[in-house]
């Protein structure tokens, strides 16, 4: 039986805070999802920022097994490119324009020098169904319905793109990879996009949930992102290629509006 750690896992940081005795075996697989991931309170306290961004101290606990072989599965951002061109790849220079980027390329870094057997997933936007127990965030599908099944009029950034990527694409990937590590015992650096197939702007995912739900589109304001301050730099086009990811798992992320059309459909009417 695999031995899987999802970090933040209550129960480990749990066993952290107590001091309570620690597993004497290592994990087989750590997915880190710990991060602070919210770019305008990243850009507030830069120092946080990297102390909680870079896993220093997980790989300082992982290391310390005797047997050190975990397979670290690592949440990294599209927000480590710069974002001034279209769909870019693996090996495109990393240029981050905030605080919340520049902690995701020191942590890529960190763990590309300190570690042997590791999976970084560069992540675009995740969107896709409540989970069972609710999380406190705003998710983007769930927000627009929102905003739009009340017929209110919103603007949306006509000039910002991303490659948004289904939560259980994520899901899937994520179980691929620790399938593989269990079966081959092969360790890995892996760098992978992890984005959906499509590039669309926010104005074309509001256009999506509307013609999904039947809204207006009129209700949609096409604005764009440089004419509003959101205390934070953000990237304008962060779309990329992710050839690699598909021909590496062999699999093929769901489509945005086949995404979008499961998202709606899991929270019902609205
Ligand atoms: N969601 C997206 O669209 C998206 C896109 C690209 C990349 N990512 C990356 O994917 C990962 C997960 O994203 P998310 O949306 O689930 O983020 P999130 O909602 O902000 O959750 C982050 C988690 O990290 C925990 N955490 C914060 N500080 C911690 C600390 N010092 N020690 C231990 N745990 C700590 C938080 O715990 P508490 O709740 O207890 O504070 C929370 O459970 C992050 O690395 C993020 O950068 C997400
Ligand atoms: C590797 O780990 C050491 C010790 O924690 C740290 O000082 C160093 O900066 C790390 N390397 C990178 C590239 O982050």
């Amino acid at each position: 039986m695999p031995f899987l750690v999802l970090w933040p896992f209550t129960l480990i940081c749990k066993l952290v805070e107590d001091s309570m005795p620690f597993p004497k075996r290592s994990p087989d697989v750590v997915v880190n999802c710990a991060a602070l991931s919210v770019p305008r309170a990243c850009e507030a306290d830069p120092a946080a920022t990297m102390s909680i961004n870079v896993p220093s101290t997980l790989l300082e606990w992982l290391s310390a097994f005797k047997e050190a072989n975990t397979l670290l599965i690592h949440l990294s951002t599209d927000q480590v490119y710069e974002g001034v061109k279209s769909f870019y790849k693996e090996d495109d220079e990393t240029i981050p324009v905030n605080v919340y980027g520049k902690s995701k390329v020191a942590a890529e870094q960190f763990i590309s020098k300190n570690w042997s057997n590791f999976a970084i997933l560069r992540s675009s936007i995740i969107f896709g169904p409540q989970t069972i127990s609710p999380v406190p965030k705003s998710l983007p599908i769930q927000w627009i319905d929102g905003v739009l099944s009340r017929g209110d009029k919103a603007e949306f950034f006509h000039d910002e793109f991303r490659c948004p990527v289904y939560v259980k694409d994520v899901v899937t990937i994520i179980q691929a990879l620790t399938s593989r590590w269990i079966s081959d015992g092969e360790r890995m650096q892996l760098l992978l996009n992890v984005g959906g197939p499509d590039r669309v702007s926010r104005a074309q995912m509001a256009e999506t949930v509307a013609h999904i739900r039947g809204y207006s589109t009129s209700l949609i304001k096409l604005v764009s992102a440089s004419s509003v301050d959101r205390g934070v730099r953000s990237p304008a086009d962060i779309s990329m290629d992710i050839t690699r990811l598909v021909q590496t798992l062999r699999i093929s992320p769901t489509p945005f509006k086949e995404g979008v059309r499961l998202t709606l459909e899991a929270e019902g009417s609205g």
